[in-house]
C-alpha cells in the first residue's frame, strides 16, 4: 500500500454529476473515495446513503471509505457492505456495543474503522485494536464541509500515533491513521508530520478543480502529494 492515503470527500463534489466527479478525482491519482454519511440525527445534516454508494461502486475501482454519522449505525452496516464500500468507519458515540459494531464490519467483508470526534477521548480504541483497520480523527465537529481545522487535534495525533506504533509493534499489523477537516495543500505536511497516514481533503480538491476545470483535479492532488513529500 502507499505510504499515504488521499481520499477526496465527495462531500464537496458536484451532486449533479457525483458518478463523473468520483471518476475524475480518481484518475487524477486521488487513493480512495470518501463517502460522508449523514442523518440528522448523530449530526445536523443529511447527506446520502447505501443507494448513492451502490450507483457509484461501478464507476471506479477505488476504494470507497464510508464515513457514518449515524445513529443507530447497526441497521446500515450491511447495507453499506452490499453497496460496495470497501472501509467502514463510524462513531463510538453512535452505538451501544462499539466490539459489536465493529465485528458486524468485518463479518461483512470490509475493513472497520472508528472515529473520534475532537473531543471523544482515544481511550475508545484500547480494547479493540485487534477489529481495526482504520482510526479515524476528526480534525472539525462532523457535519459540515468547509469548516477550520482545529489545532488541538495535532497532539491528539500524535498521541494516536503511538498508540497505533505501539500496537504494529506487538502484532504486526498496520491500522491506518486518517484525519478527516480543514485539510489544505498548507496544513497536509504538518498533520503527516504529526502522523497521519491518510487525507480526507473534501473543500479542498473539489473547490480547487471547480475554479479552474471543473473536470481535472491533476493540480491539486500533484500538489498534496508534493506537500506530503516535501514534508513542509
Ligand atoms: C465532515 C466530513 C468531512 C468533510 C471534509 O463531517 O466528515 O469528510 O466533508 O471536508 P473539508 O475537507 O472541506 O473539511
Ligand atoms: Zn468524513
Amino acid at each position: 500500500m502507499p505510504d499515504f492515503i488521499l481520499a477526496p470527500s465527495i462531500l464537496s463534489a458536484d451532486f449533479s454529476r457525483l458518478g463523473e466527479e468520483v471518476e475524475n478525482v480518481i484518475a487524477a491519482g486521488a487513493d480512495w473515495v470518501h463517502f460522508d454519511v449523514m442523518d440528522n440525527h448523530y449530526v445536523p445534516n443529511l447527506t446520502m446513503g447505501p443507494l448513492v454508494c451502490a450507483a457509484l461502486r461501478p464507476r471506479t475501482n477505488a476504494p470507497i471509505d464510508a464515513h457514518l454519522m449515524v445513529e443507530p449505525v447497526d441497521r446500515l452496516i450491511p447495507e453499506f457492505a452490499r453497496a460496495g464500500a470497501n472501509l467502514i468507519t463510524f462513531h463510538p458515540e453512535a452505538s451501544r456495543h462499539v466490539d459489536r459494531t465493529l465485528d458486524l464490519i468485518r463479518e461483512q467483508g470490509c475493513q472497520a474503522g472508528l472515529a473520534f470526534n475532537p473531543a471523544t477521548p482515544l481511550a475508545y480504541m484500547d480494547h479493540v485494536m485487534d477489529r481495526l483497520d482504520l482510526v479515524l480523527l476528526m480534525s472539525v465537529n462532523p457535519g459540515f464541509g468547509g469548516q477550520t481545522f482545529i489545532p488541538a487535534t495535532l497532539e491528539k495525533l500524535r498521541a494516536a500515533r503511538i498508540k497505533l506504533d505501539v500496537y504494529a509493534q506487538k502484532s504486526d499489523r498496520r491500522i491506518r491513521l486518517e484525519v478527516d477537516g480543514g485539510i489544505k495543500p498548507e496544513n497536509i505536511a504538518q498533520i503527516a508530520n504529526a502522523g497521519a497516514d491518510a487525507f480526507v481533503v473534501g473543500s479542498a480538491v473539489f473547490g480547487a478543480g471547480r475554479e479552474s476545470d471543473p473536470r481535472r483535479y491533476d493540480s491539486i492532488i500533484n500538489t498534496l502529494r508534493a506537500r506530503l513529500a516535501a514534508g513542509s
